[in-house]
């Protein structure tokens, strides 16, 4: 892919004696928003922490931006331009919402602009902004945790499975931030295993299955064809039984 912000090619990825990404070829173009689907266990998660160096890569090349970043190490890809909002809700919970926030900014005080602009993106966060994060429900949690990544600019911003657990208002909100984000200068990479709600929110998708991707193409031709749909996502509706 020519303008590509971040490529894999030919990712493998060890944990412990377990071979767990057998050769992960992604491209995530410039702008807009990236789906990354797959059944339980197909590697997303594996996939997300190799690129954040979190996991070393036994083999193939990380690209962001032109950079290599196979062996880089977690903070220097983060201060790359890359932030990650991991499956676990990442708040501190004995902090408040605005010491959660304080401390996401690594490079110096927080941008009083920049809250304001995140705080219209989820209200939750101005309602409690002095309130341990630990009190707040699961959606507000994840929002936080959104939040936290959004504190200083990034140009890529990974976030696996936000609505994992959260009821359909919240999820409603959250596609809502997702699709005004996607609208400015930052790049997602979405996993998600709920079709319904990223099916008009990606542009373009990659499905993963046993360590591999299995499809890339756009999000428009997956809708549209019925029997990729039945045989991609099928395939991880029976691996759920
Ligand atoms: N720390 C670990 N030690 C050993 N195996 C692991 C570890 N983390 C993940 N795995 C294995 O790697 C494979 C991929 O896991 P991964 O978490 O990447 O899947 P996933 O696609 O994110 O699944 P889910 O949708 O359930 O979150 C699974 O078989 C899992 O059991
Ligand atoms: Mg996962």
């Amino acid at each position: 892919m020519p303008d590509a912000l971040l490529t894999l090619a030919g990712v493998h990825t060890h944990i412990g004696q377990y071979h767990i990404l057998q050769g992960v070829d992604l491209a995530v173009p410039r702008g807009g928003l990236s789906v990354l689907l797959g059944r339980n266990g197909a590697g997303k998660t594996t996939t997300l922490r190799t690129i954040m160096g979190m996991w070393q890569a036994s083999a193939g090349a990380i690209h962001f931006d032109g950079v290599d970043i196979t062996r880089m190490a977690t903070p220097d890809i983060a201060r790359a331009g890359i932030a990650y909002v991991p499956e676990s809700m990442a708040v501190f919970s004995e902090l408040t919402v605005r010491e959660n926030m304080l401390l996401a900014a690594r490079n110096g005080p927080l941008d009083q602009a920049r809250v304001d602009w995140i705080c219209d993106f989820f209200p939750a966060l101005k309602k409690f902004w002095y309130y341990p994060a630990g009190k707040l429900s699961g959606g507000q949690k994840q929002m936080v945790a959104i939040g936290r990544a959004l504190a200083e600019p990034r140009k890529l911003l990974l976030v696996d499975e936000p609505t994992k657990g959260l009821a359909p208002a919240i999820i409603n909100s959250l596609i809502a931030a997702f699709a005004e984000l996607k609208a400015l200068d930052t790049t997602i990479l979405l996993v998600e295993q709920n079709f319904s709600v990223v099916k008009s929110l990606g542009e373009t998708v990659s499905v993963m299955d046993d360590g591999r991707v299995v499809h890339a193409g756009s999000m428009a031709a997956l809708v549209a064809d019925d029997a990729l749909q039945q045989r991609l996502l099928g395939l991880s509706l029976d691996s759920h039984q």
